[in-house]
């Protein structure tokens, strides 16, 4: 259906099912020049992040190569980590060849004291990234990180060991930058957090790292440029998005991706960031009770096809699977013709073990289609920055199209406020007190249904 070939990637066919898809449907007219008011008019910003700007990016983190850094920590959470860490983790280790990266994302303890005390503070640069600068998660990170930094280093010397992306001027971290010695890169104002990965969020990590960001860059402008009117749009990215819609409406309300190529394993984790926290909304524009949302659910072949496939084929018919299929992969290896496999297993040998993949893949999906279930195939003819790139703007496009049609707001996350709140109130802020006391009466007890384990 969709051909970004160009870019090395396209989207194939979405619907087995004899259903015909809703192209030409005026709906998805409407949504799309919605859309494109909204990008003119300069209220979402994603639109123009494939033309960041990256040489002085690239510059500068060529500049850090040249010096004594081995390392950066990423500190940052949801869309300000998610994106750098899935691009990293799609690319060839010829494709990453800067500093070491390690991310710093959950709170959790023995996780984050791992990273403290394996990596050596010396020669480690320290990245934080927050968009709000309020971030729970990420404040309390970077606050141990400047500690274990100036501890070493002394506080003067402490300053050129800190990289700040943040908004250019509202938030606590960018008061913190204004009076600090710190390197900064600025967040578009106009761009969320899990719309941010074309912005410094995600490029200048990925420049220490070594990455081609001009490369993924490129990708991302060349699907854009081909699909720039609004029929091209609608074509491309609204069919494909109300596709969506149609399955969810006939009670196919979970979206499996399944990627068949370990590279794609955290594509899938930041494609599922977006899809959940832009679609899964309560109100729509006018202030109705909606409560919609598509749950996308991360699998990985061929190891799901041991573990969730069993469901997909004879579970409840509520999934549709979307499979990330690679045509070349950059690796191989041959099952060696001698000595003799079993007979049962003898036709393997000799063959490619991406031959063997790719008949698993075709296996599942033509399992699926014969049962009935819907399937996609998003096909990259290689993995590259480029093909990369064209995904990462295909699905914020798809995202921004199908919050459209939904009539709902697609670029905030209501629902992620009073968990926050609550954690503040129990953490001590005040005006917060509410909000713990609300915690309190929500705890779980034994009675209710907690199981205390040993
Ligand atoms: O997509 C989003 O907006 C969120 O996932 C944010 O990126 C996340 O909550 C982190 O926010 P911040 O960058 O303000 O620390």
């Amino acid at each position: 259906m969709l051909s970004y070939d160009s870019s090395g990637l396209y989207q194939a066919g979405m619907l087995s099912t004899d259903q015909a898809p809703p192209s030409g449907d005026a709906s998805i007219q409407r949504a799309v020049e919605s859309l494109q008011g909204r990008f003119e008019s300069g209220e979402l910003g994603f639109v123009d992040t494939p033309d960041t700007e990256f040489e002085p990016i690239e510059a500068w983190a060529k500049e850090r190569l040249n010096e004594q850094w081995e390392a950066q920590l990423v500190i940052g959470i949801g869309g300000s980590s998610l994106g750098a860490r899935a691009v990293l983790h799609s690319a060839l280790p010829s494709q990453r060849d800067g500093l070491d990266t390690y991310f710093a994302d959950n709170l959790d303890p023995e996780s984050v004291d791992r990273l403290f005390s394996f990596l050596d503070p010396e020669t480690t640069l320290v990245v934080v990234i927050t968009k709000s600068g309020t971030t729970i998660e990420t404040m309390s990170q970077f606050w141990i990180a400047r500690q274990w930094i100036a501890e070493e280093v002394g506080e003067k010397r402490a300053d050129r060991h800190v990289v700040a992306i943040t908004d250019p001027k509202e938030g606590e971290l960018r008061k913190m930058v204004d009076k600090s010695g710190w390197y900064d890169f600025s967040i578009p104002p106009n761009v969320g957090g899990r719309f941010s990965v074309l912005t410094p969020v995600g490029l200048v990590p990925l420049a220490l790292a070594g990455y081609p960001i001009g490369e993924l860059l490129a990708g991302a402008q060349a699907v854009r440029d081909r699909h720039a009117s609004a029929e091209a749009i609608a074509k491309a990215w609204g069919v494909a998005a109300a596709e969506h819609l149609a399955l969810a409406d006939e009670g196919v309300d979970e979206l499996v991706m399944m990627t068949y190529s370990d590279r794609l394993r955290d594509l899938v984790d930041w494609f599922c960031q977006l899809w959940a926290e832009s679609l899964g909304k309560a109100k729509n524009r006018a202030g109705e009770l909606v409560h919609v949302g598509i749950t996308p659910i991360k699998a990985v072949g061929v190891v799901d096809q041991h573990s969730q496939v069993q469901l997909y084929m004879e579970g409840p018919k509520n999934k549709h699977v979307s499979f990330l299929e690679v045509r070349n992969f950059d690796r191989d290896r041959i099952i060696p013709d001698s000595p003799p496999m079993p007979e049962a297993l003898r036709h393997l040998q000799g063959k490619p073990l991406s031959q063997i993949f790719a008949a698993e893949l075709q296996g599942t999906r033509g399992a699926l289609m014969e049962a009935g279930r819907p399937t996609s195939s998003w096909i990259f003819e290689r993995v590259t920055p480029r093909s990369v790139g064209a995904f990462l703007f295909s699905w914020q496009m798809i995202t921004a199209v199908t919050g459209e049609l939904l009539q709902i707001n697609a670029f905030d996350q209501p629902g992620v406020e009073l968990g926050k709140r609550i954690a503040h109130g129990l953490l001590g802020r005040s005006g917060h007190e509410e909000f713990a006391e609300l915690a309190r009466r929500r705890s779980p007890r034994p009675d209710a249904g907690a199981v205390q384990l040993l």
